[in-house]
């Protein structure tokens, strides 16, 4: 195989000492790429790594499926430019990706991608080095697949996840927010983050710069999902969660009417989420329930003990699940879940009064609403004057 990579500065020497002696011929450039220089030199593969050009239609039309492209964010989050910086501003997930590099900017079909666990203690250059490290593992592991042609892409549009694209303008205004550039500590960039999103207007003006300027609505809450079909009907199973739900859990928290239902409404960053998650996974008192229908998750039930036998419940549907009376089911097979493999003698929710469709399910699966009870006092937050509290007692 004829293999051309194509670098930028410095050249990735060890990308080059691996796919040397493992193809016929291996070249590496930097410059402009042409077709019929590429046809006529018998170029099969590319493999982009650090390459400063915008690789035109003429060339990606040509080689479809065989321009491999290294990047440093967890697709689709970080497209274009700087999306590692983008990621710790925005909270967003942190990872590195492999895709067939299409006409759109980091677009094309995902071959594997990975999250990385990035220390707010790094700076924005080694926490760049940590992901160009896994992004060299990546590929190394994925050489074989890629090479024999067996791997199966992902198009990125069947991702449940949009995701997140910046230019170069955006990110320019960015970089320029850090005095100290590629120094500045990742935790400065999160920091600012926060800053943003907590009120884009009076940043833009203390700081002087609005990195999102003219970029439309809300574009620094990335954890929006694709609008999508609901999963054809059958019958709902639930299990508990694992670690590869951590993801889809992250978008359901963050879809807009569920922020609005829950007691703290602003964006979950990916960070805290994570944190949440991993607690949640390893503490004996709390359970999440994932509901499956035709073994697509459907969304989740949480559980937490608060008192001897007593638990808090919430529910959280998949958006494109809601309002087609699934909801019930899922609760009804959780709490039948929780039932058979713990002692639990009392379950308890609140839900705001306006939440009609959650009440409704709270009630057909056998917590109706009534009056707090006293001995409630320490648990968690009620609200009478926005909530109701429902509450089911076992024998
Ligand atoms: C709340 C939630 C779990 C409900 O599940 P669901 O499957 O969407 O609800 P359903 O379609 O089964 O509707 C439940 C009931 O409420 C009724 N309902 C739905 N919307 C309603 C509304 N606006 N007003 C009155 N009743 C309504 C339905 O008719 C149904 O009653 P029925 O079974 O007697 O016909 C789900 O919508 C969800 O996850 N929402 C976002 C997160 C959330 O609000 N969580 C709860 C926080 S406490």
């Amino acid at each position: 195989m004829n293999v051309l990579l194509l670098t930028g500065a410095p050249p990735s020497a060890r990308i080059r000492a691996f796919l040397e002696p493992r193809v016929d011929r291996l070249a590496e450039t930097s410059g402009p790429l042409s077709l019929e220089a590429l046809r006529r030199d018998g170029v099969d593969l590319m493999v982009c790594h650090g390459y400063p050009h915008i690789i035109g239609p003429e060339v990606t039309r040509g080689y479809p499926g065989r321009i491999v492209n290294l990047h440093n964010t967890f697709l689709p989050w970080g497209r274009g430019m700087m999306g590692n910086v983008w990621s710790c501003f925005e909270d967003a997930p942190q990872g590195v990706s492999l895709h067939f590099i299409d006409e759109g900017v980091d677009s094309g079909a995902l071959i594997a991608r990975r999250l990385v666990d990035l220390s707010l203690d790094e700076t924005l250059e080694t926490s760049w080095k940590i992901l160009m490290d896994a992004l060299e593992d990546l590929f190394i592991e994925h050489w074989e697949a890629i090479a024999g042609g067996s791997c199966h892409a992902t198009p990125q549009d069947a991702l449940d996840e949009l995701g997140s694209c910046h230019d170069r303008r955006r990110s320019e205004t960015l970089l320029d927010l850090f005095p100290q550039r590629w120094s500045t500590p990742a935790a400065e960039v999160a920091r600012l983050g926060e800053e943003y999103r907590r009120d884009p207007a009076a940043f833009a003006r203390t700081r002087g710069a609005d990195p999102y300027e003219g970029a439309g609505h809300t574009p620094f809450f990335p954890a929006l999902l694709r609008e999508r079909a609901c999963p054809a009907q059958g019958p709902v199973t639930v299990r508990e969660a694992t670690g590869d739900d951590l993801l889809l859990n992250w978008l359901w928290i963050n879809d807009p009417v569920t922020r609005r239902m829950f007691k703290q409404n602003g964006y979950v960053g990916w960070s805290g989420h994570c944190r949440w998650f991993a607690q949640m996974l390893a503490n004996p008192d709390a359970t999440l329930c994932i509901g499956l229908q035709n073994g697509k998750p459907i969304g989740n039930v949480r559980f937490n003990r608060c008192q001897g036998e007593a638990y808090e419940i919430s529910i959280n549907l998949a958006p494109n699940c809601r309002y087609k009376g699934v909801g019930a089911e899922m609760l009804a097979r959780s709490i039948a879940h929780m039932r058979d493999t713990r002692a639990v003698r009392m379950l308890y929710a609140m839900a705001k009064k306006t939440n009609k469709a959650s009440i409704r399910v709270f009630e057909k699966c056998g917590l109706p609403v009534v009056q707090r009870p006293a001995f409630h006092s320490g648990m968690a937050r009620f609200e009478p004057d926005v909530e109701v509290y429902m509450e089911a007692v076992y024998p």
